[in-house]
């Protein structure tokens, strides 16, 4: 467990760092990547066992008999979540943004309405529109520099057609833990406006020392509508192995979502189950303890040193390890901002308008790397800002 370890992934088919230089113009010798959300650290041992395991036995046939892997998940929910997942209840596909697929295409039509609160994590609006499905944006005011809904302006917004709401729980890009106060109002706007609910909780092992996470099942009331997705390839660094979970207690939905799965022959890939089964174990947890207190210590090393320079913002993360930074403040372009940040810091971060109505001054930094890439980072970004201070 050294994070500081610096590891070079170039030249691996890293997406985050083998394509900075196409994506975002940073040259890939000496640019620092930022940008998607993958972390530079190897999982705990108990995965890269699991792994060397299949490796040594050599032989890569169909994935049968699940009900270790279906417990390990049941143990990690209920130790780490206080959630008591019936193992029925549990679907594997192929990550998350392939769970979020299949919920719009399970729960709506071509034309029906998604809503989403904005800024959030890109790919729910691909997906959505991609389905031919609209996206209902609800943008989130800012109140002391945090995130918060607004349920009373959404009621302007819906117009009736809307079948779904998707919420990033903790968020991203935001980094918000909800309230279960707040848990519980959108629940009640879910059931107002008689839409599924899908709860994407994927960072929800990430969550900072000061903040508590609640799952969205255990608010009460909602079961009939809900949908929970979780998946270990954030919190333990394996999102290659393209595995999320889609857990829904409600028997008529499970029934749903059971044919589409059928429909669409999907099955899940036994890479995904040994690491996902390995990493929900005592050994995993203490590795995600000891992860989130170095995330904690890279967000405070990033955030004393961009909040120092003038114009420039970072918001308070309280889960994840993607800091959110605006450059409101500057009073600069959005192309000059960019520019400064790729072309003179080199580095390749998020631009915020992907993330919807609310991210247009705003770049998303990945601080799941080794601290001396996140001072480095400070240092450039310091410099590439230097006429401000
Ligand atoms: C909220 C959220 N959901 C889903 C994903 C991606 O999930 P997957 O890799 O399982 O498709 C991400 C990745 O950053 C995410 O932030």
């Amino acid at each position: 467990m050294n994070f500081d370890e610096i590891i070079d992934r170039k030249g691996t088919h890293s997406a985050k760092w083998d394509m900075m230089d196409k994506l975002y113009n940073v040259p890939a010798d000496d640019g620092i990547a930022m940008w998607v959300a993958d972390m530079d650290f190897r999982p705990p041992a108990c995965v890269q066992g699991a792994l060397e395991r299949m490796v040594s036995h050599g032989i890569y046939g169909y994935y049968g008999g699940d009900a270790e892997y279906r417990a390990a998940i049941c143990w990690w929910m209920k130790e780490r979540h206080g959630w008591e997942v019936d193992p029925a209840a549990i679907f594997t596909t192929h990550g998350l943004v392939n769970g979020t697929a299949l919920c719009v295409d399970t729960w709506t039509e071509k034309g029906d309405g998604v809503v989403l609160f904005t800024p959030v994590y890109h790919a729910f609006a691909k997906v959505i529109k991609a389905n031919g499905r609209r996206v209902v944006e609800c943008p989130m005011v800012l109140e002391s520099g945090r995130y918060e809904m607004d349920f009373d302006a959404y009621e302007d917004i819906l117009d009736g057609t809307e079948k779904m709401v998707i919420l990033c729980s903790p968020h991203n890009p935001g980094g918000r833990v909800w309230s279960t106060d707040e848990l519980r109002q959108v629940a009640e706007f879910a059931k107002k406006h008689d839409l599924i609910l899908v709860s994407d909780e994927i960072h929800h092992d990430l969550v900072m020392p000061e903040a508590k996470h609640t799952v969205m099942a255990n608010i009460e009331g909602i079961e009939d509508r809900l949908v929970m997705m979780t998946a270990t390839t954030k919190t333990f660094n394996i999102a290659g192995g393209h595995s999320g979970n889609v857990i829904i207690p409600d028997e008529k939905l499970r029934a749903d979502f059971n044919a589409k799965m059928m429909g669409l022959g999907i099955s899940a890939n036994s890479f995904g189950i040994e690491m996902a089964e390995a990493a929900y174990s005592p050994e995993g947890a203490a590795w995600v303890d000891a992860l989130v207190a170095y995330i904690d210590g890279n967000r405070k090393v990033f955030d004393a040193g961009i909040n120092a320079i003038p114009g420039l913002k970072s918001m308070g993360l309280e889960a994840t390890y993607l800091a959110w930074v605006d450059f409101e403040g500057t009073g600069m372009s959005r192309e000059e901002f960019t520019r400064r940040v790729e072309e003179d810091a080199k580095i390749a971060a998020n631009h915020g308008p992907t993330f919807g109505t609310g991210g247009e001054s705003f770049l998303r930094f990945n601080l799941a790397t080794p601290r001396a890439y996140v001072e480095q980072a400070v240092e450039r970004l310091q410099r590439a800002f230097a006429d401000l201070q």
